[in-house]
Formats: structure tokens, sequence, C-alpha cells
């Protein structure tokens, strides 16, 4: 210990002998250079910068040209971001000479591998308005001297590893708004002083230590929008005051040790979109008024001990995407007003004392991803039909741990997952059940039977009572009766089918009196040729909807008011072979496949005269227009951007691998992503797809759009479905990010690192708004990871569709940082470590 101490005293030391030369060396340079020389020589001897990046590749020039480094008109630097270099990790911070930077507003050093302390003399940056030196490995207690920089409106010194109190001179920092301290050591209790930042609206102090508990001057911090503090030991109640803090839109207290109720005060909080309170000792109930927060999109009280029934009201806060109430004492039973709740994509009630029966009109949660309502004391059936959960098939659902009873009804075995165990059910295990899931989805259930190891085998023929002989008969009446009606139909209908119309499924000709041959399946309904030059007064330009590469595209409106679109070959295209090869290759493609992110294909007429397809009309065009149009760009949020994205991926995974010879489009982009009136998506525009035949080359002509065309492309000419996989990846990103990702592409293939820091929030479409609920934040985070495998250079590198596709489907723990840190180096690692 005491060598410890002496150890210590000795770095003090060289630190201040270090601090005094550093002064010197200033003063030197100062007495024989120009401001902006002493500056350059700051930046040239702290070694972060070298010939690389520079823009000129000449250090000799003036530093305002190089990578990080922004001047004002004067030539004086205004702003550092720090360039990566790996080569510099363990760098200490305070070789860093900050004396002369008398502009500087900003300095950047986020993630940067910096250690060591904070120099005092960083309080000499008077003009600093933005210092961020968070992720880093910086230790020490923080300097009083940071109260210096009183124009300092974001201050963000989190995750690093000082320790120490807070200091309570940070109180006269008067003008910051931004003020990030979580993930360190920091211990004691909030400084009071810090309650007079009257301008904070964005506080963070989550930490591992001791932090004490939220006084009732946490009131007067009128301005703030976001406060976070988990992982804290915070203590004691919630005070009253925080219904003061009328502006705050996300409280984020969760896995400390809150003691009491939740105020009635938080009912003011009128622009709250995420209340996290769980993981505490929070008891009682919940305060109605919390109800009437009807911007709340997260709400999470799980793992309290609050003791109330679930009421009414809960169908008030209308937009909520995530309910997690699980591990609390909540009794009564589930309110029907539930369902108005229709953006909720997670519900979790698990682990509470609710009974009664699973209400089935909850069929309009359409959104619901995960359901759980394990570990209570629910009786009755599961629900089933159109207007219950079970509708929702991608749901993961566990009812286990309730005395659910009856049959397990067929919905079931479209579930992504389900857990019935520890219940009442009885009945056959259907076969398709024990293969798609394992047995202790089913287990402790005493009365169900099946082929399954666990499962006592079901009785072959049960023994039929009187009343069961009963519906038997009545079932062979009306079997009969719907036999002879078949039968009779059947005789009509081979009587008055002349060849006008065909319904569905099997291809039949149609010759029209024209002598043109229709081609009509996969519609539910009747399409004449007739109809179709009607509804178009014969192709004309009224009724064109856009033109692509070989044809024009037109809206009809049939007799019977559905729309299809008809893509149309004009004549003298169809004399182009070129043309006419593209537009039967299409043709032909797309009457052999079948997925719902695939454009219908109902029909075609392939003739000298006529060449047409018909296809499933998309009301809102192509995703190229969509992106364009700020309204219709809002209207695609991100839940429905993810979807769209995951449906792509769906399709090419279907195409890929699930057809016979696997099918490559070769033209995936945003103009060929067509999306219906509920902005679904389909993959359109087969004029250029082809078989992948293992044994025939796929040398082809150029196909595709530019800017989508993997690299390997333009040298090989081969184009494989890793092709397809590239311009998937652009699509990703065009689609998260609003507009082509040209610049962040050719960023990606550079050599310079400094986009690396840009933050992904920062990338992303601008016009959406910046908040996230958990699951969407996961899926973007991922999407743009996965987009970065695919965007590999080398095809070999690049994932298949289908581990695509898996990566959506297993719901991976999100990531620990918050959406808002994760930048694009992070994501870039993540990449790296996916295509290994
Ligand atoms: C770098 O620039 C200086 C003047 O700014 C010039 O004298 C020198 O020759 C340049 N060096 C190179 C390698 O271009
Ligand atoms: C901070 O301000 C105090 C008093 O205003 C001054 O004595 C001290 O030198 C300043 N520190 C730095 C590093 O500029
Ligand atoms: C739920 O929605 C229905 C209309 O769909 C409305 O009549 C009812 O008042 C709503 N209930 C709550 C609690 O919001
Ligand atoms: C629901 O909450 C419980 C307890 O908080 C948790 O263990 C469970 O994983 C959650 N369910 C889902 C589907 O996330």
């Amino acid at each position: 210990m005491g060598g410890d101490h002496s150890y210590n005293w000795f770095l003090a030391f060289v630190v201040v002998v270090m601090m005094i030369s550093a002064t010197i060396d200033y003063k030197a340079v100062a007495s024989k250079s120009s401001g902006e020389n002493s500056e350059a020589q700051a930046l040239i001897k702290s070694g972060w910068w070298s010939i690389d990046n520079t823009s000129t590749g000449n250090m000799s020039d003036s530093p305002c040209t190089w990578h990080g480094v922004t001047c004002n008109k004067a030539g004086s630097i205004t702003e550092i971001i720090l360039p990566y270099d790996y080569k510099r990790i363990g760098y200490q911070l305070r070789d860093f000479n900050f004396s002369p930077f008398p502009s500087l507003v900003k300095f950047d050093a986020n993630g940067k591998g910096l250690v060591g302390i904070v120099p005092p003399q960083i309080g000499a940056l008077s003009k600093l308005s933005s210092l961020d030196l968070s992720c880093n490995k910086l230790t020490g207690e923080l300097p009083s001297s940071l109260a210096n920089l009183t124009n300092l409106v974001y201050l963000s010194l989190s995750s690093n590893e000082f320790y120490g109190n807070i200091p309570p001179a940070l109180g006269q920092l008067s003008n910051l708004a931004y003020l990030y301290l979580g993930y360190n050591h920091l211990t004691g209790t909030i400084p009071p002083t810090l309650f007079h930042l009257k301008k904070l609206s964005h506080l963070d102090i989550c930490a591992y230590v001791h932090i004490g508990g939220l006084p009732s001057e946490t009131g007067n911090l009128t301005s703030l929008v976001y406060l976070e503090g988990a992982s804290n030991q915070i203590d004691g109640s919630i005070p009253v005051e925080i219904g003061k803090l009328t502006n705050l839109a996300s409280f984020y207290l969760p896995h400390n040790k809150i003691v009491g109720s939740i105020p009635p005060e938080v009912g003011n909080l009128k622009i709250l979109y995420a209340l996290h309170l769980e993981f505490n000792h929070i008891t009682g109930i919940i305060p109605s008024t919390l109800f009437y927060l009807t911007n709340l999109i997260y709400l999470d009280l799980s793992w309290n001990q609050i003791s109330c029934s679930l009421p009414p009201e809960i169908g008030e806060m209308k937009y909520l995407t995530a309910l997690d109430l699980s591990n609390n004492q909540i009794y009564g039973t589930i309110p029907l007003e539930l369902r108005n709740l229709t953006h909720l994509d997670t519900l979790n009630l698990s682990s509470n004392q609710l009974q009664g029966e699973i209400p089935r009109l909850l069929g309009s949660l359409s959104l619901l991803v995960m359901l759980d309502l394990s570990n209570n004391m629910l009786t009755g059936n599961i629900p089933s039909g159109v207007d219950s959960w079970f509708a929702i098939k991608s749901i993961i659902c566990n009812l286990s741990h309730n005395n659910l009873s009856g049959t397990i009804p067929h919905f079931v075995e479209q579930l992504r997952d389900v857990d019935l165990s520890y219940n009442t059910l009885e009945g056959r295990l259907s076969d398709n059940l024990v293969s798609k899931f394992p047995s202790s989805r089913f287990v402790s259930n005493k009365n169900l039977c099946g082929n399954a190891a666990y499962l006592p085998p079901c009785l072959e023929s049960p023994v039929v009572t009187k009343k069961e002989k009963h519906r038997t008969k009545a079932y062979i009446i009306t079997a009969t009766f719907w036999f002879a009606c078949f039968l009779i139909g059947v005789v009509v209908v081979l009587i008055f089918h002349r060849t006008k119309t065909v319904k569905q499924v099997e291809a039949e000709l149609i010759e029209s009196n024209h002598g043109d041959v229709l081609r009509i399946w996969n519609y539910d309904g009747n399409i004449a040729y007739k109809d179709i030059i009607q509804s178009t007064e014969d192709f004309d330009i009224r009724y064109c909807i856009g033109t692509g590469g070989y044809g024009s595209v037109y809206r009809a409106q049939l007799p019977s008011g559905k729309i299809v679109a008809l893509k149309k070959l004009h004549r003298l295209e169809g004399e182009n072979p070129t043309y006419d090869k593209s537009f039967r290759n299409e043709a032909h493609m797309l009457s052999q496949i079948r997925h719902r992110n695939i454009v219908k294909l109902f029909g075609f007429c392939l003739h000298k005269r006529c060449m047409f397809l018909i296809y499933e009309y998309m009301e809102r065009g192509s995703l190229f227009c969509v992106l364009r149009y700020e309204t219709e760009a809002v209207e695609l949020d991100w839940t429905k951007r993810v979807n769209l994205i995951k449906g792509i991926a769906n399709a090419l995974s279907y195409l890929h691998h699930d057809c016979k010879p696997p099918i490559i489009h070769r033209d995936v982009s945003s103009n060929n992503i067509l999306l219906n009136s509920k902005l679904d998506a389909t993959l359109s525009d087969f004029g250029t797809a082809r078989f992948l035949e293992l044994d025939s080359s796929n040398h082809t002509i150029m196909a595709g759009t530019y800017g989508y065309i993997a690299p390997e492309l333009a040298c090989t000419m081969v184009a494989t479905e890793k092709s397809d996989v590239y311009s998937f990846g652009v699509v990703v990103l065009e689609t998260l990010f609003g507009k082509h990702p040209v610049d962040f592409i050719s960023s990606l293939s550079s050599k310079s690192t400094e986009h690396q820091q840009t933050k992904l929030i920062d990338l992303l479409d601008e016009r959406l708004p910046t908040y996230f609920n958990h699951l969407v934040a996961r899926d973007v985070v991922l999407a743009v990871t996965l987009a970065l495998v695919c965007l590999h250079p080398k095809p070999k590198s690049r994932p298949t569709m289908q581990y695509v596709v898996q990566q959506f489907l297993v719901p991976k723990p999100g990531l620990r940082m918050p959406l808002h840190t994760v930048n694009v180096q992070q994501l870039i690692s993540l990449a790296y470590a996916i295509s290994q």
C-alpha cells in the first residue's frame, strides 16, 4: 500500500514536470511564430495526424486542410475531431497540448482509446462549447477546471473510468444542455449545484456505484428532455416535483433501488414517450394519471412490487409499442381495452396474478411480435379464430404456467414460437407441433397425447358417445347434401362454361375473337381480353402510369372494380428481339414463382399483336419514388422500413434457395421494389432475371441499375446470387438513410478512417423521428450491419440471403449501447465479425 502511494506521488511529479515542460514548449513556440503555427505545432506534436489524413498529402500545408480539423476565416482552428488511429490506442490525453487553441469550439475524441487523466489545462479552451471524451479509458477524478469552460453546451464523459465525486463546480456551466456522465465509477451524491442548470436538457448519470437519490430539486431542471440513470444505485423515492419536468420525453431509471410508489404527478409529463422503471423496488398502484400519457410508446415497469388490478384505462395509451408489466403483483382479468393498443409489438404480463380467460378480441394487435402471459392463473381455452391473438402468425407466444384447458387450436402450428407447458391442455398434439417445437413447450399437460416419446399415444378409436353418434349422423347428412349440390354445380358448369373466364390456380387458354392468346391464373376473379382493352381505351396514354426499360405500365380498372397493372411492350419494341426475349423471360419466371414479397403476375398475353403482362396493382409505386416525397417518406416509418427490408430479404432468399433451379434477379434496386396501399413491399421487374444453372455459364450482357451493381460484375460479367446480395445491401442502406448511399459506400472503400466516427443516427433518414422502440432500434442496427457485410467487395465474403433472413428471425440481445451512441466503426467491427 505504502509503495503504491509513493508510486502515485512519483506519477504526480512526472505529470507536473510534463505540464511545466509543455507550457515552456508552448511559450517558446509562441514567441517565434504566429498563433496558427503554434496550433499546427501542437497538432503535429500530438502525433494524431500523418500524411494519410491530410487532404493535400503535405504536412507542411496549413492544418486547416487536415481531416477532422476546421478553421475560421482567420485560419485559427475551431474544431478538432481526432482521427481514428489504432496505433495510437493508449495515448495519454495529458500529452495533448490544449493551450494554443484560442478559437476552439469543438473537441471530439469519442472512442479513440485515450488513457490517463484529463489535464487541468483543458480549462484553457475558453471558447469551447462541445467536448466529447466518451468511450475511452480515461481515469482519475474529473478536473474542476472543467468549470472554466463556461461556454460548454455539450459535455460527454461517459463510458470511461473516472472515479471520485462529480465536481460541484460543474454547476457553473450555465449554458450546459447535454451532460453525459454515465458508465464511470463516480460516487457520492449528485451535487445540488447541478440542479441550477436551467438549460440542461439531457442528463445521463448511469453509474455502477452508489450515487444517492433524486432530490426534490430535480424539479428545477425544467428544460430536461432526457433523464437517464440506469444500473445506478439511485435510491429513495421519485420526488413529486418530477411533475414539473413538463419537457421530459424519456425517463429512464431502470436497475436502481427506487422505493415507494410512482407519484400521480407523472401524469403532467404529457410528452413523455419512454418510461423505464424496471428492476426497482416500486410498490403501490400504477397511478391512473399515467394511463393518460397518450404519447407513451414504451412503458416498462417490470420487476417491481406493484400491486393493482389491470384497469381498462390501459387502452388509452394508444401509441404504446411495448408494454412490460411482468414480475409484479398485478391481479384481476386482462381488460378487453388492450385491443385499442394497436401499435403494440411486445406485450409482457408474465409472472403476475392475472385471472380469467384470455380475451379473444385482440386480433387487432396485428403488429405483435412477442406475447408473454406465462406464470399467471389464466383459465379457459386458448382462443382461436381470426380475431384472436393467434391469427398473428409471427408471434412468439408464451402461455406456460397457467391453468388453460381444452385442445390446442390449429393456429398454434403457424406461430414462430410457442410455450404451452404447465397447463391442463388436452387432446392430440399434432405431428406438426411435435416436429416444429421441442418437448419443453408442451410438458406437464396431463391430458395431451400424440406421437412423441414424451407423450402417451392417442387412443386410435375413441369410444363414441351417444352425443357424438348424433353429431356424426348430422355430419353425414350435411356432407351428402353438399356433395349433391357439388355434382349439380359441375353439370351446370360443364353446360354453361364457355371459354370466356377462368378462375384461379390452373392456367387455361382463352381464344378471344381477336385470335389473341390470353393466359390467366393466380387471380381470384375474371379477366377478359375485351375488358382490358376497354378499361384502358386500347392502351390510351391517359392510363399510362410509368415507362420502364422496355415497355409502359398502365392502370386498368376491371368491370369488377378491381385494379390491375399492365405492362405492355410497344409494337416497335416487340420487334426488337432483346426486348421480346426479356418480356417472355419475365412471364416465364413469374409464372413459376409465388411469394408474398414478389409481385403477383395474374396472366399475360404473348402474341405479336398484344404483348402485355397483367400484375397485381401496387398503389404507392416504387420505393425510389416513395423515398423522394417527404410526406410519403414519413409515412414509411421505421417499423415499416424494417419490415420492407425483411420482406425483400425473404423474397431474395426464396429465389436463391427455394426455387429449383435457383433464380437470380440481377436488377435489385429501389426502382424495382413496389409498395401497395399498406406499404407492403414486393420485388418486381424480372425482365433480366435468370435461372442459375450450375453447369451453364452465366456470362451475359451487363444487366442491372447503375449504383446497385456489384463491383465484380464490371470485370467478370459473371452474375451469381452474390451480386443480388450486393444490390440488396445498397437497397437496405437507401431505405434507412432515405437516399442512395453512394457517398457512404465510396467512403467505405476509401483509405480515410474519419467517416468511421460518424454516428449511425446521423446517417439515418432525418425526416423520421429519432426515437425508436427497442425492437425497431435493434433491427435497424442489425439491418445496417448486415448491409455492410452484403457490400463486401469479395463476393465470397458476402452472406447468403438465407443467412440474412435467419439473422432477422433469431432475435439477438440488443446492443448494450443505446442506438444514438453506435458509430460506423462499431458496425464495421460487428460486420467483420459476422463475415468471418
Ligand atoms: C510541401 O509544401 C511546402 C510549402 O507549403 C513545399 O515547400 C514542399 O515542397 C511541399 N512538399 C511536398 C513533398 O510536396
Ligand atoms: C480557471 O479559472 C480560474 C479562475 O478563473 C483560473 O485561476 C485558472 O487558471 C483557470 N484554469 C485554467 C486551466 O485556465
Ligand atoms: C377503445 O376503442 C373503441 C373504439 O375502437 C372506443 O369505443 C373505446 O372507447 C376505446 N377504449 C379506450 C379505453 O380507449
Ligand atoms: C417477459 O418478462 C419475463 C420477466 O420479466 C422475462 O423473463 C421474459 O423473457 C419476458 N418475455 C419475453 C417474451 O421477452
